[in-house]
């Protein structure tokens, strides 16, 4: 029967960006901390962020990346099935970021909830709408990465607040029925280590004691866990499939230091022009860097239908994860 070579899969039908209106460059973060345009390039490859303003809201950029993801894909708000948000910036500690979004979009036969992973949070929502798309629970997912960093940033700390950005990306997904050799996401890997919590934390929350609002982060203990760990969520990804890193038409990483992308390219054996980089310019957004670097790709043609990506992310928690996906 021919059936049998068919396969439910999450298929990426739309993808969508926002970034804030204000843009600062190292320059202007060097006015107000001590540091250097030379320094933040030469460790991390930032050149310039984006700064939300005060109605750019994660619900606002949110909605704004995710309308852009539904009109690429032609689908109308009422025929979304579920919105999931990767945020660790939140607008508030509830409803959810998502169903602000649900009624900014008009999705009013969606239901939606936030997802908390840090800077993995984008490849953990993945996961879990494959899972609800595969299940048959829903026919499409919109997964949402926003944050807004930048409320969260110390700027009497130089060494954490020069590296963040805000933003939001988007994809839509629809399941479909497709040949095993066709689009969707093929695989995706999660990995946490609550072990290693307090190397990269925000210094808020309902516990006592806390002083509220604070990114606090060892950012060389970071450094240190993150190529290896990462390139043991992207070598899952290639054994699971059968495949080898030649197969990568394009990494897609979390974007929070050009260093530890190097790093994970460099262990994969691809050259510069199979790695998608945006650090430059939005610097660190968490949840929203993949799906940011991804619309980018889309936009500039370099992820056009039957390339094979390469997604990972590393952050918080600490968690870590791939995903690989046929266009
Ligand atoms: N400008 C200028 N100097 C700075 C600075 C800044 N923005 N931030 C720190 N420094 C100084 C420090 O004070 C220190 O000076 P000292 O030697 O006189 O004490 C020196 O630079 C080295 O500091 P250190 O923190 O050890 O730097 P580093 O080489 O580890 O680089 C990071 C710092 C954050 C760039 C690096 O650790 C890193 O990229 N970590 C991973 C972070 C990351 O990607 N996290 C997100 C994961 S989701």
């Amino acid at each position: 029967m021919a059936d049998q070579f068919f396969i439910t899969r999450a298929v990426l039908t739309g993808t969508g960006a926002y970034l804030p209106e204000q843009i600062l460059t190292n320059e202007d973060m060097a006015k107000r901390v001590d540091t250097s345009d030379e320094w933040i390039v030469e460790r991390t490859g930032i050149k310039q962020r984006h700064f939300a303003g005060p109605h750019e809201t994660t619900a606002f950029m949110g909605a704004q990346a995710g309308r852009q993801a539904l009109e690429k894909a032609g689908l109308a708000p009422e025929s979304l099935g579920a919105i999931i948000v990767a945020t660790s910036t939140p607008d508030q500690m509830f409803p959810a970021t998502a169903v602000r979004i649900q009624a900014a979009l008009g999705a009013n036969n969606a239901f939606g909830f936030d997802l908390s992973a840090a800077c993995s949070g984008f490849v953990y929502g993945l996961s879990v709408a494959d899972a609800m798309l595969r299940a048959g629970q829903v026919k499409n997912v919109l997964v949402i990465g926003s944050e807004v960093f930048s409320r969260l940033l110390n700027f009497e700390d130089r060494a954490t607040c020069v590296l963040f950005g805000d933003g939001a990306g988007a994809v839509l997904l629809e399941a479909r029925e497709v040949e095993k050799s066709g689009p969707g996401l093929l695989s995706t890997h999660l990995y946490a280590d609550g072990a290693l919590g307090d190397i990269l934390y925000v210094d808020c929350g309902t516990d006592d004691n806390r002083t509220p609002g604070h990114l606090v982060m060892h950012g060389r203990e970071v450094f240190r866990h993150a190529v290896n760990l990462l390139a043991g969520a992207v070598n899952d990804a290639l054994a699971e499939n059968n495949l080898t890193a030649a197969a990568i038409d394009l990494l897609v990483p979390h974007q929070a230091n050009k260093r530890i992308i190097d790093g994970v390219g460099k262990k994969l054996g691809l050259p510069a022009e199979r790695v998608v980089i945006t650090v430059q310019k939005h610097a660190n957004t968490s949840a929203a860097s993949i799906p940011l670097a991804l619309a980018e790709a889309v936009q500039d043609g370099r992820a056009v239908p039957g390339k094979l990506l390469l997604l990972e992310a590393l952050g918080g928690g600490l968690t870590w994860g791939s995903a690989l996906l046929r266009l």
